[in-house]
């Protein structure tokens, strides 16, 4: 049994990772003629976890169940950012419990940010007995030897480490879309942001060799792969924990050399968004004039007390300096309200930054305090009704710029690459612009997996819809 502790994983080594082949277990044959269903909660790093999650339980002989309850293995991939993603999974938890006492064959594994976290481990083995097995985010590829182990032994089995390994290449991967795709670029953080608990749940920064990312893409262009996602919790860092002084906009630039119809990378902390990244973004109409720059908050005081690095007046400059030199550009965000010691004042800076910014989305999340963050430790006397009403108020102006925004774009026309269908029609597609907004219009099925050109014709807040133009 190894079990996490947030001493080890807040610990960062100088030494840089090594790089490890996966080695499938093709010759283990524990899943034949079962099935299995994985939960994903959380953030992409999370969907694209669960992708190679998939493929290795294939391997095993298992094949995926579209329907939980009535699988032999179900797998929780779990997230711990903010409090309701922790008591979502430990309801399901509660709920697999019943599951279990009327099938005892099921096997239960939890894994993903929660299974790093120390309180959420030890609550597992005290009081969580349907949970057979756990593994960490720094073990993924460990899991056909922990399902194993625990066939073999019939016992909860824990295998959670707290420092990060290897980085894995030439892990199997089973993608839920055959034309859009998620490339990790780097795994984990080292910014330490005071809220947040990812640097303890993904270790420290480790970024992917250049040639295995660029191979990835140019395999996914060959099988006809028409958007890669380059994902990390700050791309924009991508190399600075290796010595070779390839940096994210040698990456981007090599990323739409192999002629993919569109780049996107998330996320970018506006700290390391340098001046040439904005140029290679210009310059390249492969690469989606669409950025995510979570801003946090507009107080400077505040912005400071979360450990991020940029002021008010930095994070301004950056948004326009990226709105001028990038043609046609969509800017989202994210914002925290009701952090600790947050005054009518510094919300305030907030709303005046919204307004200043006038976002094409953003996510606005109430501060959740996190087990073991600097944060968590910090006075925080401000009710949390009135938090509330700052959410609420903070959401009517984002939700006034989005629909202002969508309705620019009425008359115009856009490129789509559909997605696919709603389920109300066969001839309902959807699909996302080039600036990440998403738009519904009419065509065949056969447009699944393409791009198409489509007239605007209304926007609401968070879609717009449109009549196709050509295919
Ligand atoms: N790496 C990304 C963020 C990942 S978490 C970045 O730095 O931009 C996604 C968002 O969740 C964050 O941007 C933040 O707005 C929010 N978040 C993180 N920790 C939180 C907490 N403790 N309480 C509330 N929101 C939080
Ligand atoms: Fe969390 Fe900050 Fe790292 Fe983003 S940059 S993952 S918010 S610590
Ligand atoms: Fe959640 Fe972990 Fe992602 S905490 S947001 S699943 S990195």
């Amino acid at each position: 049994m190894q079990l996490p502790s947030y001493k080890e994983a807040r610990s960062r080594k100088k030494e840089l990772v090594e790089r490890e082949v996966y080695q499938s277990s093709k010759d283990v044959i524990l899943g034949k003629g079962k099935t299995y269903y994985v939960k994903t909660y959380g953030c992409q790093m999370n969907e694209h976890d669960s992708e190679n999650i998939k493929a290795m339980l294939e391997e095993l002989g298992f094949s995926e169940s579209l329907e939980m309850e009535a699988s032999d293995l179900i797998i929780l991939n779990t997230c711990s950012i903010r409090e309701n993603a922790h008591n979502k999974a430990f309801g399901m938890i509660g709920r697999l419990k019943h599951l279990k006492e009327s099938r005892p064959e099921l096997i239960v594994g939890v894994c993903g940010c929660m299974a790093q976290e120390e309180g959420v481990v030890s609550d597992i083995l005290s009081k969580y007995k349907q949970v057979n097995f756990v593994f960490g985010t720094h073990n993924l590829h460990r899991l056909p030897y922990i399902l194993k182990k625990h066939l073999d032994s019939q016992k909860q089995e824990i295998e959670v480490l707290s420092v990060e390994g290897n980085l894995i290449e030439g892990m199997p991967v089973k993608r839920a879309s055959k034309h859009k795709a998620f490339v990790n670029i780097m795994y984990g953080c080292d910014k330490f942001c005071t809220y947040c608990i990812v640097p303890y749940t993904r270790g420290k920064q480790r970024s992917r060799d250049k040639a295995d990312i660029l191979r990835e893409v140019e395999q996914l262009v060959a099988e006809g792969y028409q958007e890669v996602t380059l994902l990390g919790q700050n791309v924009n860092a991508y190399g600075k924990d290796r010595n070779d002084q390839y940096c994210m906009e040698n990456l981007l630039e090599d990323v739409a050399k192999t002629g993919i119809s569109r780049v996107r990378f998330m996320t970018s902390h506006p700290w390391d968004f340098t001046d040439q990244m904005i140029h290679v973004i210009g310059q390249y109409s492969n690469i989606m004039p669409s950025i995510h720059l979570p801003v946090q908050s507009g107080s400077s005081r505040i912005l400071k007390l979360m450990g991020r690095r940029y002021t008010k007046e930095e994070y301004l400059d950056l948004f326009d300096k990226i709105k001028k030199n990038i043609p046609n550009v969509s800017v989202s965000t994210d914002i925290i309200v009701g952090f600790p010691g947050e005054t009518e004042e510094d919300f305030q800076d907030t709303l005046d930054l919204v307004e200043h910014c006038k976002y094409d989305n953003a996510f606005t999340f109430i501060f959740s305090a996190r087990e073991n963050t600097a944060a968590c430790r910090l006075k925080d006397d401000t009710p949390l009704r009135e938090k509330e009403q700052r959410l609420y108020r903070l959401n009517t102006i984002v939700n006034r710029y989005f629909l202002e925004n969508n309705q620019k774009l009425i008359g115009t026309v856009v490129p789509v690459l559909v997605d696919g269908c709603n389920e109300n029609g066969k001839t309902d597609l959807f699909g996302y612009t080039d600036t990440n907004k998403l738009i519904n219009f009419n065509g065949d099925q056969s447009l699944i997996g393409k791009m198409v050109s489509v007239k605007v014709t209304d926007a609401k807040t968070w879609s717009l819809d449109g009549e196709l133009v050509e295919f």
